[in-house]
């Protein structure tokens, strides 16, 4: 169908678009955040000329030096390069990509078999309002006196996200949840750096140029807008790369997976604002990592104590298996999918006989394991039939020991 065919390549051109201004966006942030906490004692003459700190460093075959003015500088540059459209075009090029896979798509991506909405229209105004709501709320806390309090702020906003993860999988599709959790706290950064930081850097310049003392709350403020979005960056990455991973986003718990995942990201970043700064506790490294080995057990133990209970169940013959799949994920899986909406094989996974059932047995254990297949449930596999398959997986070589 044409119609899939102009959404491929709309997905492609903007999912690439998205990569390059993220790349810009995030490269932008961590070099500045690292320039910042790594400023050095500068020498006397520029202490007198208004430098609080300096750095030196080598790139493409040139030295560069950086100076960090405590104010303003004793004269004002002809160019000042600002940095934000790094940020607004990689929120709309993100905008866009949501559309693309997620709206004209709503029906396959979208909605997922037990959630709260069925209906693909719905599920849209759902996502509009989760991520219109979720910034708000996000904004509005700014405005109480929780600003005051870093600390308490920071577990406030920890919270915050739990109990959004969690409506997120009652509302979306598992693998459209984690990338909604990742579009909200993206935009809750876009946001951070036109509704804060921008103004509070306009209020500065225009302070500064009038000989004014600069307000130091607004400079507070934007100050605590970008620590967030500084332990935002790590987790955000993780939803954004979550949609390969079924084996997380498929858990029965996966909004606490989640939360969990982006903890720790959060946490092994607080490592590295120490370390600009000169305070190296690799404890914070092996802690965080101690934690993901800690999920990876765990879940691991959950899935293969399933295993032993599901091959106990009915043993299929080549012909019934061949049956089910044929029944259950032929329509998707083909050279020319008959489902509509696809115009060759998902995932590049084709299973229309028993050899390419064999390659893919690994691949397609995680994928109903998870839930994640059939997708959404469309061609209704029962839980029987799940359990079967799953158990003639197992006795296919293309499975790993
Ligand atoms: C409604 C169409 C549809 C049906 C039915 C369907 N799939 Fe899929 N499948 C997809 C799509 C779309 C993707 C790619 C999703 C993505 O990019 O994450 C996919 C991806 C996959 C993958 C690759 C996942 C990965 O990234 O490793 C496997 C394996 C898979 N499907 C197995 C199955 C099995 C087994 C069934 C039947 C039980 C099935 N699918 C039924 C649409 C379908």
């Amino acid at each position: 169908m044409i119609e899939t065919y102009v959404i491929d390549w709309l997905s492609l051109i903007v999912r690439w678009l998205h990569l390059i201004t993220g790349i810009a966006w995030i490269g932008a942030s961590l070099h500045f955040i690292w320039l910042d906490n790594s400023l050095q004692e500068p020498p006397e003459w520029k202490k007198e000329v208004g430098i609080k700190g300096d750095i030196w460093s080598i790139h493409g075959g040139g030295i560069y030096e950086f100076n960090k003015y405590h104010l303003a500088p004793p004269s004002w540059p002809a160019t000042l390069h600002w940095s934000m459209w790094e940020a607004y075009t990689t929120w709309i090029t993100g905008s866009f990509l949501i559309i693309a896979v997620y709206y004209l798509q709503a029906q396959s991506y979208l909605v997922g078999p037990d959630n709260w909405i069925s209906d693909p229209g719905s599920a849209i105004w759902a996502s509009l309002g989760y991520l219109c709501l979720g910034l708000l709320g996000y904004e509005l806390a700014l405005r109480t006196p929780l600003k005051h309090h870093s600390g308490l702020f920071a577990v406030a906003v920890v919270i915050y996200l739990t109990v959004l993860s969690w409506l997120s999988v009652q509302l979306f599709s598992d693998r459209a949840a984690y990338l909604h959790v990742g579009a909200l706290m993206g935009t809750i950064m876009a946001g951070n750096v036109f509704l804060g930081i921008i103004p509070a850097q306009r209020a500065f310049v225009k302070a500064v140029e009038a000989g004014n003392e600069p307000d130091a709350s607004l400079a507070g403020f934007a100050k605590l807008r970008s620590t967030h979005n500084n332990y935002f960056t790590l987790p955000v990455l993780f939803c954004m790369i979550s949609n390969h991973y079924p084996f997380l986003y498929g858990h029965q718990y996966n909004w606490i997976v989640l939360v969990y995942m982006m903890s720790v990201m959060a946490y092994a970043r607080h490592f590295f604002n120490l370390r600009h700064r000169g305070e190296v506790k690799p404890a914070i490294l092996i802690q965080a990592f101690v934690a993901f080995l800690i999920l990876a057990v765990y879940l691991g133990y959950e899935r293969y104590e399933q295993v032993d209970r599901e091959s106990s169940a009915h043993e299929l013959t080549d012909q019934r298996a061949l049956e089910i799949v044929h029944q259950h994920c032929t329509v998707c899986h083909a050279e020319n999918p008959t489902f509509s909406g696809f115009a060759a094989a998902p995932g590049g996974v084709l299973l229309n006989s028993l050899a390419d059932i064999n390659t893919s047995a690994a691949r397609m254990r995680v994928a109903i394991v998870s839930n994640y297949m059939p997708l959404g449930n469309v061609t209704g596999m029962t839980t029987s039939e799940r359990s079967d398959l799953l158990g003639f997986l197992d006795t296919q070589t293309g499975l790993p020991e």
